[in-house]
């Protein structure tokens, strides 16, 4: 079975349960900013788990796109992916363990055929916050798991949650034989040796846990989770998520462009530039601080494994294509972004090459160095030097001193990592600050002025046009937002003209407040808001923009003056800057 055949099962599996099927939320987290990506299908429905009400009810189903970036540097091995798709069901107060568990068995039974003998299922054995999971064990063995497959482990094993804080609870988790022998007689689904793989995870919610502990939460959820790249490499009896047709175009044509042979590189290419395909899909640009870097990350590990290999870096293009091709089925937000998708890594591509060669003489130079001084480590500070000023990731500075027998210290660059971070964040925060607290009748207008333009930029453009940044003067206002080339002057003009005419329209601009949820269901754009759950502001300009904002705004259009647009340049790949004024005549 193909991995959309599972997808489109499960969907339906669940629809005919009463389900309503959900889309996908963006890879990149629309108003959380505690995380980078989009790591489970639960994320985006936390304030659902925790009692808001969901416009679709309280039974959901849907794909979601995840990214988890712990493991990156596994990837590479038979097993560990960044970007994966996670199948998920939610009884938001609805149904509990027996029908979350009925249904689980009949769909993997009954709609993807396993044979029951095949699976195993893990409890929670209960300790002082939370009783052992009998409930559980008990419907598992009336719907017909074998003797014997049935296993209690504590919370290292059986217990979700989300990071450190947040709606939890105990699970139950599917594990599926894959027939290899036991590596010995404690072999067990817990153990890592490869026999067992875990297939799907059912987490019965009805906990909050924070810096005080566990609480109640208001109702009791299920939240489910089932790996589906892992998923159709078990059924299709594959030994890796990399010989499915998920990947097996890409790894061909890797495989028939390299001059060099290596296994792992070539699923890093492949891992890496699928990743990084769907990060930048979803509004996602390489930069140097956090999603960004992440992103950097991917796309300079894949040209490094392309340089390993030897395969000619102008073939990127091609390799782009051909992923696009095959995954724009699952995914048609990748052709919709095919030429962007290129765009963006080409560029990142060419920024990479020139500061390789510089790096690597860089870090000849400092290997010498340390050699010559007895040392077999190469010092955190040359780490982070190469990384600061030469773009070098420290994975590859670590692979080039694996490469000559030598260690990194990594632990150390880390925290001069963190540390270089925060200072830049607390450089933002007290310009956020700066800002707000500069306001007069100019910035306001400004202020007034950029939704106008946002709006009118998407109307122009596009709606793949989305606020990266924003600055406000009391002498200009500046933009940036996606898009993948230059403005046309018509383009430019066909803005500028939109947004005076709906200054010359003496729109009234009005605030509410109202739910984060029911400010996106009414079609509001913008991004930030400080928590899930929080009442967010609305600013609605007449007919023509509705954007989610903190403000402040003027209270009609009508005497902001003439808008000029006075230049639209790159801000960096993907990204546009518009710089504009407005004229009081
Ligand atoms: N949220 C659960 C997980 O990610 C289902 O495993």
């Amino acid at each position: 079975m193909k991995a959309i055949e599972i997808r489109n099962k499960y969907l339906d599996f669940f629809k005919r349960h009463g389900h309503a099927v959900i889309p996908s939320a963006s890879l990149i987290p629309e108003n959380d900013p505690s995380v980078l990506f989009t790591t489970a299908g639960m994320q985006p429905l936390v304030p659902y788990l925790l009692g808001e009400k969901h416009p679709e009810g309280t039974r959901l189903t849907d794909y979601q796109k995840c990214l988890r970036t712990n493991d990156i540097d596994e990837v590479g091995d038979n097993r560990h992916l960044t970007y994966f798709e996670m199948l998920g069901n939610w009884s938001l107060g609805d149904y509990f363990k027996e029908e979350s568990i009925k249904m689980s068995f009949e769909f993997l039974t009954k709609e993807l055929h396993i044979p029951v003998e095949k699976l195993s299922v893990t409890c929670f054995a209960g300790d002082d916050d939370c009783p052992r999971d009998d409930v559980s064990a008990n419907v598992w063995k009336e719907v017909g798991i074998l003797d014997g497959h049935i296993y209690f482990y504590g919370k290292d094993d059986n217990w979700w949650i989300a990071g450190e804080e947040g709606p939890c609870g105990p699970d139950t988790e599917m594990f599926y034989d894959t027939g290899k022998p036991a590596c010995g007689p404690d072999c067990q689904p817990s153990c890592d040796c490869g026999k067992y793989v875990e297939i799907w995870n059912n987490v019965f919610m009805e906990y909050y846990k924070d810096k005080n502990g566990y609480s109640k939460l208001k109702q009791r959820n299920v939240d489910t989770g089932l790996g589906l790249e892992r998923m159709t490499m078990l059924l299709q009896g594959k030994e890796t998520p990399f010989d499915t047709e998920l990947f097996s175009p890409v790894m061909e044509k890797i495989q028939a462009l390299q001059k060099v042979d290596s296994i792992e590189s070539r699923r890093i290419i492949a891992e890496h530039l699928r990743s990084s395909m769907m990060i930048i899909a979803d509004g996602g640009r390489p930069s140097n601080i956090d999603r960004g870097y992440v992103l950097r990350r991917l796309i300079r590990r894949m040209i490094r494994h392309m340089n390993k290999l030897q395969i000619d870096l102008s073939e990127l293009s091609t390799i782009i294509d051909i992923n696009v091709d095959n995954l724009k089925e699952m995914y048609p937000e990748l052709e919709q972004n095919r030429e962007t998708i290129k765009n963006v890594i080409n560029e990142e591509k060419d920024k990479f090459v020139k500061t390789l060669t510089h790096g690597e003489r860089e870090f000849q130079k400092e290997m010498q160095k340390a050699k010559e001084n007895g040392k077999s480590e190469i010092d955190a500070k040359v780490v982070f030097r190469l990384y600061d000023t030469y773009g070098f990731p420290p994975e590859v500075t670590k692979e080039l001193a694996d490469e000559n027998d030598m260690t990194v210290d990594l632990k150390g660059f880390e925290e001069l990592f963190k540390a270089h971070q925060e200072k830049s964040r607390m450089g933002s925060t007290q310009k956020f600050k700066g800002g707000l607290a500069d306001q007069n009748e100019k910035t306001i207008a400004y202020h007034t002025a950029t939704h106008l333009l946002h709006q009118a930029l998407r109307t122009v453009l596009g709606d793949h046009v989305k606020q990266s940044g924003s600055n406000i003067t009391e002498e200009r206002l500046r933009f940036d937002f996606t898009h993948p080339q230059k403005m046309t002057k018509e383009e430019i003009q066909k803005v500028e003209d939109l947004v005076n005419e709906q200054i010359q329209r003496d729109l009234p601009v009005t605030c509410e407040e109202i739910s984060y949820e029911d400010a996106k269901n009414s079609g509001a754009i913008g991004l930030f808001t400080d928590k899930y759950g929080d009442k967010v502001k609305v600013y609605t300009i007449g007919d023509f923009s509705k954007e989610i904002c903190g403000g402040p705004h003027v209270t009609h259009t009508g005497d902001m003056g003439r808008f000029k647009i006075k230049k639209e340049e790159s801000s960096s790949s993907g990204i546009r800057r518009i710089k504009a004024i407005l004229i009081k005549e």
